[in-house]
This record gives structure tokens, C-alpha cells and sequence, in this order.
């Protein structure tokens, strides 16, 4: 499939912007200071922190770090459950629901069964999703340009 370029020029924290990649629905997320700390804090709480379950379909070798990604501060993901395919939801904050883990920072929950995925696309453990959230192949064109595929 044909590559495409996404504009983060002007991305603000907490942002997320969209781009379709092949069919599928690729999300830029500008994390806040705050959320890159907290990826370091939950590990024994995620069932594969370092990705290493089969890099070679969801993470490739320059997102094999603690953000999965290129620049700590900007995640890119495929937003499509590695479950049963279904689209997880964009939450941000850590908060008042009662169901998610209680550390939760925010990331992506999936309403189809429940699965939870942190601030950079890592599935929580004991949850259906087997993998974390892709990481597309991507390279940065410039500091506000990257190019999907
Ligand atoms: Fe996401 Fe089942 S499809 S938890």
C-alpha cells in the first residue's frame, strides 16, 4: 500500500489526530511529560512491556524502547484491537472509572471486551487483546512531518 504523510505541525498534549494507512485508522498521539514518566512506572502491570512478543508484525526495531517510538513524546499506532479487530477508545486521563485499573494513566480501552492499553498502545495483563497495538512502519520527513508505511 501506498505510503502517507501526517502534519503534527501545531499538536498540542493530550492531541490525537488520524490518518488512514491501508485501510486502517493510524493515530498520532503528543503525549504530556507526565504520561512518558508514567510509561516507566507500570511494567509488572503489562503482559509484554518491551514488546518482545513478535516485533517482527507489531513493533518495529526503532520502537523497541519503553515509548514505542521514534520521539518519546509522539506515539503513532494502528487504533485496532489486537483482539478481534474492533476500535479502542481514546482516554487520556487517569480517572473515575471504576472498571479500569486503579494506576491506569489513561491510553486506549476497548469496549468490545475490555481491553486496556496504555499511553503507548501496551496491553494491560489478564486482558483478551494478545499484543499490544501495532506500531506502523514510520519515519519523521521532518519535525513536523512523519510518513506512514
Ligand atoms: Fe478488543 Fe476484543 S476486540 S477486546
Amino acid at each position: 500500500g501506498a505510503a502517507v504523510e501526517i502534519d503534527i505541525a501545531g499538536m498540542q498534549p493530550d492531541e490525537m489526530r488520524t490518518v488512514e494507512w491501508r485501510g486502517k485508522p493510524v493515530w498520532v498521539v503528543r503525549r504530556t511529560p507526565e504520561q512518558v514518566a508514567e510509561l516507566s512506572k507500570i511494567d509488572n502491570e503489562l503482559a509484554d512491556p518491551n514488546s518482545l512478543r513478535d516485533p517482527a508484525q507489531f513493533t518495529p526495531p526503532y520502537a523497541q524502547n519503553q515509548w514505542r517510538s521514534i520521539k518519546p513524546e509522539y506515539l503513532v499506532v494502528v487504533g485496532i484491537c489486537t483482539h478481534l479487530g474492533c476500535s479502542p477508545s481514546a482516554k487520556f486521563e487517569a480517572g473515575a472509572q471504576p472498571s479500569l485499573p486503579s494506576s491506569w494513566p489513561g491510553g486506549f480501552l476497548c469496549p468490545c471486551h475490555g481491553s486496556t492499553f496504555d499511553m503507548a498502545g501496551r496491553v494491560f495483563k489478564n486482558k483478551p487483546a494478545p499484543d499490544n497495538l501495532e506500531v506502523p512502519p514510520h519515519m519523521y520527513l521532518s519535525d513536523t512531518k512523519i510518513l506512514i508505511g
